[in-house]
């Protein structure tokens, strides 16, 4: 079955990276111009056709699920202010085209331990994985579309891959790929090892947080024993299920990451953002220029 509906997006991480903004406020809420973060995770998986969020949550991030609700007062307040462009904008925010579960990772045991939280809401389907720290604005196609087409074609789970700089290896699940036979022009992966040092990463590849599995992968997930740190990485599930032989497809990258769980990434996303809104470009532009 490769009808690829639901997708999982992990968002019970407490974003100490960005404390002190952090505190009170989920770093998912964190504007990028006047978005929250999350919408424009949500925007990307609901332009790649999927039907379904998986939201695994925590105690302190009620504002993301209200932010995709409807809100009565505000509605009713613009309304009667005629402020209608901005209703409009604020309506289609909790009526798109999807259904939202929501379930809580009770503990902090790690990114595995939070997809292993939606196996039961996953059920039988295969699914996607969406990482909300990374912003992603692809060029032309949006990635998780071109990932969801070939799942649908070839039934094979996928990563996408960016490229890191030095500085960012030990950051991030870094993946060694296959020789490309002759006969295949698909990229496979064949190992990925969680933040090593630059000295033994296998390549400058990393997962940029997009990821199609196949249902088999939960199994695999359910085996990985805490790390030294008490966390369940999905790294090394995925590793597992290379090792016992399935297939991973790499897709690399096509656009910018913007690693909006760190100052700098999420500055720069607001930079670039801002470039392109219609109402700051002009100004944003003016203003960086004289600053050179
Ligand atoms: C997680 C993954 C890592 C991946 C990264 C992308 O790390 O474990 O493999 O490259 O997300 O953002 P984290 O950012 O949770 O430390």
């Amino acid at each position: 079955m490769n009808d690829l509906k639901k997708i999982v997006i992990p968002i019970a991480g407490l974003g100490t990276r960005m404390l002190p903004a952090t505190k009170a406020i989920p770093k998912e809420m964190l504007p990028i111009v006047n978005k929250p973060i999350i919408q424009y995770i949500v925007e990307e998986v609901l332009e790649a056709g999927f039907k379904e969020i998986i939201f695994v949550t925590h105690s302190s991030k009620s504002s993301v699920e209200n932010h995709f609700d409807t809100s009565f007062e505000l509605e009713a307040a613009l309304e009667k202010r005629v402020k209608r462009a901005l209703l409009k904008e604020i309506k289609s925010i909790s009526k798109l085209n999807l259904v939202i579960h929501t379930i809580r990772q009770g503990e902090a045991k790690g990114l595995g331990h939070a997809i292993l939280c939606a196996k039961s809401l996953v059920g039988k389907e295969p699914f996607g994985i969406a990482l909300p720290d990374m912003v992603i604005k692809s060029s032309n196609k949006n990635n998780l579309t071109l990932m969801k087409t070939a799942f649908k074609k070839n039934g094979c789970s996928s990563i996408l891959l960016g490229k890191a700089k030095k500085e960012q290896i030990s950051k991030y699940g870094i993946v060694k790929l296959k020789k490309n036979n002759l006969v295949s022009k698909e990229l496979k992966i064949e190992s990925i090892l969680e933040k090593p040092s630059l000295k033994k990463a296998p390549s400058n590849l990393f997962a940029v947080g997009r990821y199609i599995f196949r249902n088999e992968f939960m199994e695999y997930l359910s085996e990985i024993k805490p790390d030294k740190g008490g966390e369940i990485q999905l790294t090394e599930a995925i590793d597992m299920y290379l090792k016992n032989d399935n297939e991973l497809l790499a897709f690399r990258l096509d656009g910018k990451f913007y690693d909006c769980g760190d100052k700098l990434g999420y500055l720069i996303a607001n930079i670039e953002y801002a470039k392109e809104d219609p109402y700051l470009k002009k100004e944003i532009l003016k203003y960086l220029k004289n600053k050179k």
